[in-house]
């Protein structure tokens, strides 16, 4: 996720700038830039990668040492690349002819306002969305001559999720600012002001902050804010721990991660839901000519992933979709026909097993497609066709949000197959876009919920294993809820189609085995309820997981009442992460670097 800086004051510019772009490194990034403005000149320097490259640049700038003290006005931006590769043309801050911006988010319309710009002879460098933002203030500000009422102007174009900052020779001690969607603080000082994504790059520098809420926008001099939306001022004491605050103040980055599934949902739609279906600017409208089935290859919590994106492929795109493990799949001198769509999910895009699988497909003539975190990744680079998950970056060595954001994207793109092919009925379509648009509402986390797992999860620290039971996409959300379980607590948990419980798992069943059932009321409930009564009667502890209550559980974590199976999904996989994370934390054990495991496993 990107991130963002700004400062206006008599103090060192340029260093505020970079101290607080390292803060905010934890959010991961692949390109970095800052822009400087003082004394009727503006200086930029962009380089791709680590910071260092940056800061390299600076350094050998003699002109910038000379001046430095002139630059008053300054802005700066780590970015994480969504619109466009990691390189240093798309990297902010992006330049109009005088005015410099830097945005974390993503402009929905962006498509729509290029055109009509590039129509009126501007001329774009980069392949961003962000881009947008400095022409069409400059075109405001020629109609104008009022930098506050381009500004005003252009904000009221854009739709998406947005925290902008923006610079200009015409107006040269302000800085323009907006948030709707992404995070922005503005930090004070005796004759400063500061900006930046989170409070980190801010301690040590401000003493009071305020948090921006979506709609807020405006501009600071260096003793002044003004709110063009007549914002009350309120000033927070800023705290002064910086490990807190790249955790947002969570205990974990896990934890932290869990929590921001809403909001990322919410990023790995934006664009691609429209009124009749979904769209994927990434995918040519040839790209499924030809193709009558679908083979997904992955590994870990990714295939857990693509398994539910086999069972909605086949039941919303109405095509074939098999699913294969990537270590597995490698040495079994797999048949791949040419009419078959290869698809790899990578939260890395790093994975070797995951990679060698891909570049097989390719060597057998396939077609590929990319379901991945991290641009410019080897999968991403390999693959013909990237679908980015827009994650950001993920700390926790147990992934969370990458499954939730991979699981969005498979789901989007069965519905994209299905309308597509004309397979589906409006009233469906309809039906599927109004849930997904729910989607970051239901996982958004009650506190009732944390705390009921928490209170849960001193039951659940012994006995001699755990089933996760679930049918359907409840079976790989089962098997998804079983592997974070063993992954932080190091205890024992399988994830079993619940129906199959009796072919031969339910011998274990006794007092201490805890099977955690996944009852969704909108999916096949009456079924599920049966295996729960036979694991029940062989005396299993049961907790269930549901909107309804179940008279056989011995616990119960209570999720919404719900009119679709996919809101009850992402409800319940909230509650399986925290319940994991809460027995972790109750065992002492680290629960972002859980023991034996590594973030990107590179070797196969
Ligand atoms: C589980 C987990 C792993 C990864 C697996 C694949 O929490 O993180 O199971 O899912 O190693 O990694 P990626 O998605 O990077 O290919």
């Amino acid at each position: 996720m990107c991130g963002i800086v700004g400062y206006i004051g008599q103090k060192d510019t340029k260093k505020f700038l970079i101290d607080g772009l390292k803060e905010l490194e934890y959010r991961g990034y692949d390109s970095a830039g800052i822009a400087l403005l003082g004394c009727d000149s503006i200086e930029v320097f962009k380089a791709v990668g680590k910071l260092v490259n940056l800061e390299d640049k600076l350094n050998n700038n003699s002109t910038l040492n000379i001046q430095n003290s002139t630059f008053s006005t300054g802005i700066g931006h780590t970015r994480w690349a969504t619109h466009g590769k990691p390189t240093e043309i798309n990297a902010h801050p992006h330049l109009g002819n005088y005015s410099f911006v830097v945005h974390n988010g993503i402009i929905e319309n962006y498509k729509e306002l290029k055109t009509s710009l590039q129509a009126n002879g501007v001329e774009f460098l980069s392949q961003t969305d962000t881009e947008v933002i400095v022409h069409l203030f400059e075109k405001h500000f020629e109609q104008t001559n009022d930098s506050a009422q381009a500004f005003k102007n252009t904000i009221k174009e854009l739709h998406g999720a947005y925290a902008i900052l923006l610079i200009t020779k015409s107006e040269q001690n302000k800085i323009f600012f907006a948030k709707s969607g992404s995070p922005m603080i503005i930090g004070k000082n005796s004759d400063e002001m500061f900006f930046a994504s989170s409070d980190a790059p801010l301690i040590g520098y401000a003493n009071e902050v305020i948090y921006l809420e979506d709609g807020d926008f405006g501009e600071v001099t260096q003793d002044n804010i003004s709110f063009y939306n007549e914002k009350k001022q309120i000033w927070n004491k800023l705290q002064t721990s910086k490990q807190l605050a790249q955790k947002n103040g969570f205990r974990f980055f896990m934890e932290k991660e869990i929590y921001e599934q809403s909001d990322v949902a919410s990023d790995c739609m934006l664009g691609r839901i429209k009124d009749n279906g979904t769209n994927f600017d990434e995918i040519e409208n040839s790209f499924f000519d030809n193709i009558f089935d679908i083979k997904i290859c992955a590994c870990g919590t990714s295939y857990h992933a693509g398994m539910v994106g086999s069972y909605l492929i086949e039941r919303l795109g109405k095509m074939r979709c098999s699913i294969e493990i990537a270590s597995e799949f490698r040495y079994k001198e797999p048949l791949l026909l040419k009419n078959t769509l290869f698809v790899v999910i990578s939260q890395s895009g790093e994975t070797a097993d995951t990679l060698e699988a891909l570049k097989m497909a390719k060597n057998a003539g396939l077609k590929t497609l990319a379901v991945c975190n991290v641009d410019n990744s080897s999968i991403t680079r390999l693959a013909d066709v990237t679908l980015l998950t827009r994650a950001g970056i993920e700390k926790g060595v147990a992934s969370t949000k990458a499954f939730s954001t991979q699981t969005l994207v498979l789901w989007m793109l069965a519905l994209y197959i299905g309308t597509k092919n004309k397979a589906l009925s409006d009233t469906l379509i309809q039906n599927e876009l109004h849930t997904l648009r729910a989607i970051p509402k239901a996982l958004k986390i009650e506190s009732i919920m944390h705390e009921k797992c928490k209170r849960l999860s001193k039951r659940y620290l012994h006995g001699h294993g755990f089933f996760f039971i679930g049918r359907d996409v409840f079976y790989p959300l089962a098997l998804e809820g079983a592997l974070k379980l063993k992954e932080i607590s190091y205890l024992h948990a399988e994830g079993y189609p619940a129906g199959e419980m009796k072919h031969g798992p339910i011998a274990l069943a006794d007092p201490e085995l805890f099977t955690i059932a996944l009852m969704p009321q909108n999916l096949l409930y009456d079924k599920i309820k049966s295996n729960v009564e036979e694991l029940s009667a062989r005396d299993s502890t049961i907790c269930s997981i549901s909107a309804l209550p179940f008279e056989l559980a011995d616990d119960f974590i209570q999720i919404n009442t719900t009119n679709h199976y996919m809101l009850e999904f992402f409800e319940m996989l909230v509650a399986l992460q925290l319940l994991s994370q809460e027995i972790s934390i109750r065992l002492g054990n680290d629960v972002d670097m859980p023991r034996n495991l590594a973030k990107s496993v590179t070797v196969e």
